[in-house]
């Protein structure tokens, strides 16, 4: 079934009071919605593209991004930050965002992953690209989100990737309206103190939803190596806390898995 086109009045009228701060634009098709808004320089804050279809979404680390139209909610929301030095850890506040509305929807099961997963047991429901472009004003900060509504059957599933969507937990599906008002809604109320306090502010919080507490995992870095320890939680400043033989680390970047226990 094609998707239907989303009705940015219905949008309006859930996003109620919130509803001027956001500027929304439905795209049928285009490559990623994360690279359009980095091309339009000039889209101001509040910016929202949602496109029914990505010919070439894309993932953390290079990775594609794969969604049928309609499967799928993917959309990229443009946020200025005075303060470059507050950013580590956006991932993380996003993610307690998403976690937040996904509660709201009637889905208390959702569980964080550093940096930028959100899992419904151990399969990747939602994933968030943050991009930055600094500017002579501060940063810009392009927030991708996908999540998926459906799967595809299982043999169209990329190798190895444990994949959920809402249907695996919802009677009935929300519609890309509502799904997409309760996140823009839960991101206004994450991202206005995540600007002023950091991530600092929700670090209690992502630690209660945190997927992989105290369980046996491996960091994979770029350059190919790999880190096993036991995964402690996130830092005030959103480093990932691994326990491993040398005592406990801070992590700013690389590729969680678990390890079979
Ligand atoms: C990840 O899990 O590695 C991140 C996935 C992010 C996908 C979203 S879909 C909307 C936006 N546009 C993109 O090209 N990517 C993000």
């Amino acid at each position: 079934m094609p998707p239907m086109p989303l009705d940015t009045h219905r949008l309006v009228d859930l996003l109620g009071p919130l509803a001027g701060r956001f500027d929304v634009d439905c795209l049928a098709s285009i490559d990623s919605t994360n690279s359009e808004l980095l091309r339009r320089a000039a889209a101001p804050a509040g910016s929202v593209l949602v496109a029914e279809r990505q010919t070439a979404g894309r993932g953390r680390r290079g990775r594609p991004w794969l969604a049928q139209p309609g499967d799928a909610l993917t959309f990229s929301l443009l946020w200025r930050f005075a303060d470059p030095q507050i950013l580590s850890g956006l991932s993380l506040a996003v993610g307690v965002a998403i976690a937040r509305a996904l509660e709201k929807l009637g889905v208390s099961s959702a569980r964080l992953k550093w940096p930028n997963d959100i899992l419904l047991a151990d399969g990747k429901l939602a994933g968030v690209l943050i991009e930055l472009q600094a500017d002579g004003r501060g940063m810009r900060a392009v927030i991708g989100i996908g999540i998926n509504r459906r799967l595809p059957p299982a043999e169209a599933l990329p190798p190895g990737l444990v994949a959920a969507s809402l249907a695996d937990v919802l009677p009935e599906l929300p519609t890309q309206e509502l799904l997409l008002a309760t996140l823009l809604i839960a991101l206004t109320e994450v991202l206005d103190p995540f600007a002023r306090e950091g991530f600092a502010a929700f670090q209690d919080e992502w630690q209660i939803r945190h997927a992989w507490n105290k369980r046996p995992v491996r960091v994979l870095f770029d350059d190919g190596r790999s880190l096993a320890g036991t995964c402690l939680g996130v830092a005030a400043d959103g480093a990932l806390l691994l326990e491993g033989a040398h005592g406990i680390e801070r992590l700013l970047s690389g590729d969680l898995s678990l390890r079979p226990a």
